[in-house]
């Protein structure tokens, strides 16, 4: 295509299609429920095409011990599945199953700049106060490997947590920088989908850290695995300040650990954050705690069970995560073959079939 004749074309329309992955390095959290998790079983059921993979590539980025690694992908594919994911609905597969994921990565990785990579703000943090020079090329490559996930499949839309914009803003300029350098209107300019009251889930013992499956703390955190007592006890311990809660959201500033508590409060609840303030005004946490305890119990019980009796047919989940991938692989690699010809490589072992046709 001449660049005449692209600047006059309109840019090509892409049919709404969701990606979104989560990296199996840890356990599941209360901050990935619900920042990622509750809202990719939305999406599912607004009837959107839905892909959703547990990014295992990315999880090597730093060491991880294989047999644990290979434990939580399928842990993580069960928490899923009993948060309301159906696999036959949803596509849900581990990223190195399929390799279109690893290939466009290295084609991303010319494309990327360097200066862009130093500039993540999830890098500098990962290697601040530590020797940057020991940290692996794939973690300096991950954004690269990210943008990869999502526009080997033309995602047009992708639901994260708040931590994840920056990563989504380069998947935007990779998009468009391949398209300018090689004169095509070939990937999409992804929109970030970060909704709701909990996009940032804070860390229970300090309101202005996000809770992390990499925190040394486990009682920072809740996981997904946790028993109800374990769930009532780090509710319990969770730090607060020693005011009531307000009666206004105005009243919640710069009382980090309150707004955690009410913002969880109100995600779990499906309420909004006015709402919560409404029915809990003038309260001491002593009362509030256990009302969130109980709720963060009903909610996440049921999904602590179901994980579990999953985990006992390891071959059922491994069964699922194979049809995931055949289906992801359909998807991907016409486009990656695509991204093959735009590029100039030669591709005389394949079908011509999936030949890019400009
Ligand atoms: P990861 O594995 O750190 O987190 C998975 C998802 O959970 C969200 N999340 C949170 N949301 C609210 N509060 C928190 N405390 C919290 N902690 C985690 C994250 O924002 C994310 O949506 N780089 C990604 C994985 C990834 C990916 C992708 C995501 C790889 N390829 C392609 C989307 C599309 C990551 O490390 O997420």
């Amino acid at each position: 295509m001449s660049s005449a004749a692209s600047a006059v074309q309109t840019p090509k329309t892409f049919a709404p299609r969701i990606f979104s992955g989560i990296q199996p390095s840890g356990g599941l959290t209360l901050g990935n429920y619900l920042g990622a998790l509750k809202r990719f079983v939305e999406k599912q059921d607004e009837g959107i095409e839905t892909i959703y993979c547990l990014v295992d590539l990315h999880a090597i980025t730093v060491w991880q011990d294989p047999k644990v690694l290979r434990q939580q992908t399928r842990e993580a594919a069960a928490g899923f599945i009993a948060a309301g994911i159906d696999p036959k609905r949803s596509i849900l597969f581990n990223q190195s199953q399929v390799s279109a994921h690893a290939e466009l990565g290295w084609i991303f990785n010319c494309v990327a700049r360097m200066g862009w990579m130093s500039r993540m703000t999830q890098w500098k943090d990962k290697t601040a106060g530590k020797n940057a020079e020991a940290a692996s090329l794939g973690l300096f490559a991950y954004p690269a490997l990210m943008a990869a996930d999502i526009l080997a499949y033309h995602a047009t839309m992708v639901p994260v947590g708040e931590d994840q914009r920056q990563h989504l803003e380069l998947t935007r300029d990779i998009a468009i920088k391949f398209n300018n350098d090689y004169d095509v209107d070939f990937f999409p300019v992804v929109e970030p989908v970060i909704e709701g009251v909990a996009t940032r889930v804070m860390s229970l013992r300090d309101g202005t850290k996000k809770m992390s499956k990499s925190d040394p703390s486990d009682q920072t955190r809740i996981n997904l695995t946790d028993d109800a007592d374990t769930i009532a006890a780090k509710i319990r311990k969770a730090k607060t300040d020693p005011k009531p809660l307000p009666d206004s959201i105005d009243g919640l500033k710069d009382r980090p650990e309150a707004r955690n508590l009410v913002n969880i409060y109100a995600a779990l609840a499906g309420h909004s954050v006015d709402q919560v303030i409404r029915d809990f005004a003038g309260a001491q946490f002593g009362t509030f705690k256990p009302a969130l305890a109980d709720l963060a119990v009903a909610t996440l019980s049921p999904i602590t069970a179901e994980m579990s009796r999953l985990m006992a047919d390891a071959a059922e989940i491994d069964r699922i995560l194979a049809d995931g991938a055949d289906r992801a692989d359909a998807l991907a690699q016409p486009i990656l073959e695509q991204v093959f010809d735009i590029t100039g490589m030669i591709r005389s072992r394949r079908k011509p079939s999936t030949a890019f046709q400009g």
